[in-house]
């Protein structure tokens, strides 16, 4: 049987290797069906040509919080995964979220995932953000969520509305331990972080600004160790999310190097932009709202070299963009933070939009657009970190992340050399947003096509988003693979069977 179509002259990246100049690349039905050497075709075979450019898979953002009732002028789905495929992304995991008044996930998951019907284009999996685990739902709902395909639930160290407290992080813990589901958390202090709020609200101190000095870096280090610590006592998978700070990454890599299961995500906000945005223009200090995040954006250059460090050597797991957006003109969004015209810091919405600009501020510190003795990192590291090790940790192994026979056709095309060199503006982005974080940022590259099963849905230089509303499809996920680690340990002085006497 013919190929649908055969991707020639481009240079393959894979977790591990640059395939040899000349493999092809032969998709039938959306899936790559060969890779090869002038490989066969037939008179309806498509012929793309990817000019000595990179191949790499197309994206998983694994964090994305589309049309989430707390969010509600931020994206929804479709200009959420409209900006997503413009930006070479072709799966995104978003968060189905639990309010602490809900007293079942299943209404939380299907209305959920009736907002995305139709809408995406590009395939969308589900993660649970659990505010509030009663009895009745870790002991019968979990089991369902798995079934559903939702495999990975999310929860918080921190914020009042929805953060659960050591114990209820404990009995998710064990209940996704024995289901084989993967547990990602928000590490920072809640009660560091409240006891600071108090005092700068007492004292006066409420621009943007300080709320970079109200979530400092030792409210995460400490939370963060603190999850490890629970994580091990349940011998639980976890991931920490959007890590903002090496203090407590290095947390992460002794946790690593005990072989814990302990897995780490860092976002691009964290690597490019310092605390300093937040205090805004000369003479609009509110405009500081647009980069507050928590964790906020750090003080110091040294804090944003740790990072790549730990980008480098293997520590992070995934690079996603924690997409949360809010408008920042409008009533409801950043605005927020405007009290009769009083900044208050602490009433700004948290987050940033990313989803679009996340594969290419990451690809342009690869070798591909910088001389190895600059560059961040490997082109292997790169399909590690935003692909590859997403899909094996969210349970679509087999599928999606890798490029070979069987999987999904999902690929970025980049350009060769320096011709996809792009200055990010928002005037350029797909989002339903009014700004982006990382605007005047330079990047190396941007993605010349994005295929999705095989189709060409985004083409930067013919048309732009060219897939269809809708051609997105839900991804029903699997058991998680443990990437870091793995289970099984005896947690620190404990006797080896000492749990089976309370378990
Ligand atoms: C790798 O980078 C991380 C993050 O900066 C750091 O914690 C770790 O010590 C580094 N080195 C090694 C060998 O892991
Ligand atoms: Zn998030």
């Amino acid at each position: 049987m013919a190929f649908d179509t055969i991707l020639t002259n481009g240079l393959i990246v894979t977790a591990s290797d640059i395939l040899p100049s000349g493999t092809e690349i032969g998709i039938t039905a959306g899936v790559i069906t060969a890779l090869g050497l002038a490989l066969p075709h037939g008179p309806s075979t498509k012929i793309l040509d990817a000019r000595g450019a990179y191949i790499t898979p197309g994206g998983i953002d694994s964090h994305v919080h589309l049309a989430q009732k707390n969010s509600p002028t931020g994206d929804g789905w479709e200009s959420g995964t409209r900006s997503a495929a413009a930006g070479g992304t072709t799966t995104v995991i978003a968060f189905a979220s639990q309010e602490r008044g809900d007293e079942s996930l299943v209404p939380v998951v299907e209305e959920y995932l009736k907002l995305a019907d139709g809408q995406s284009y590009v395939d969308y999996g589900v993660h649970c953000i659990v505010t509030n685990p009663t009895a009745k739902i870790l002991d019968s709902e979990f089991a369902w969520l798995f079934e559903q395909g939702v495999t990975s639930v999310k929860l918080y160290m921190t914020y009042e509305h929805m953060r659960v407290p050591d114990r209820g992080v404990l009995e998710i813990l064990f209940k996704c331990r024995e289901l084989g589901m993967t547990t990602m958390i928000h590490a920072e202090s809640h009660d560091m972080i409240s006891f600071i709020i108090e005092g700068l609200e007492r004292k006066g101190n409420t621009e943007p600004y300080f709320h970079a000095l109200a979530r400092p870096r030792i409210a995460e280090d400490e939370a963060s160790y603190r999850a490890i610590s629970l994580a091990e006592l349940a011998d639980a998978p976890i991931l920490i999310v959007h890590m903002s700070s090496e203090v407590a990454v290095n947390h992460v890599r002794e946790a690593q190097g005990r072989l814990l299961p302990v897995h780490a995500e860092t976002c691009p906000h964290y690597l490019f932009l310092l605390s300093e945005e937040i205090k805004g223009k000369e003479h609009d200090h509110f405009s500081g709202a647009k980069h507050v995040c928590s964790p906020p954006l750090r003080h110091r250059m040294e804090d944003l070299e740790g990072l790549w460090r730990g980008v480098a050597n293997g520590t992070f797991t995934t690079w996603s963009s924690d997409h949360a957006p809010s408008k920042y003109d409008h009533p409801g969004g950043k605005k927020l933070g405007l009290v009769d015209g009083i900044p208050r810091f602490s009433k700004i919405p948290n987050g940033l939009p990313g989803v679009e600009t996340r594969m290419a501020l990451l690809f342009g510190q690869t070798e591909a657009c910088l001389p190895a003795s600059e560059a961040k990192l490997s082109l292997s590291r790169f399909v590690q970190l935003t692909a590859s090790n997403a899909a094996k940790l969210y349970g679509l192994s087999g599928r999606k992340g890798s490029i070979a026979p069987g999987f999904d056709a999902d690929l970025v095309v980049w350009y060769p050399g320096v011709e996809g060199k792009r200055v990010i503006e928002q005037g350029k982005m797909h989002h339903d947003m009014d700004y982006t974080p990382f605007e005047g940022v330079e990047v190396g590259n941007w993605p010349r096509w994005t295929m999705l099963r095989g189709e060409i849905v985004w083409s930067d230089d013919e048309g732009g988003v060219v897939g269809k509303k809708g051609i997105g499809e839900f991804l029903k996920r699997g058991r998680g693979e443990v990437v870091m680690g793995r289970t099984g340990n005896v947690p620190r002085g404990m006797l080896g069977d000492e749990r089976e006497y309370w378990r």
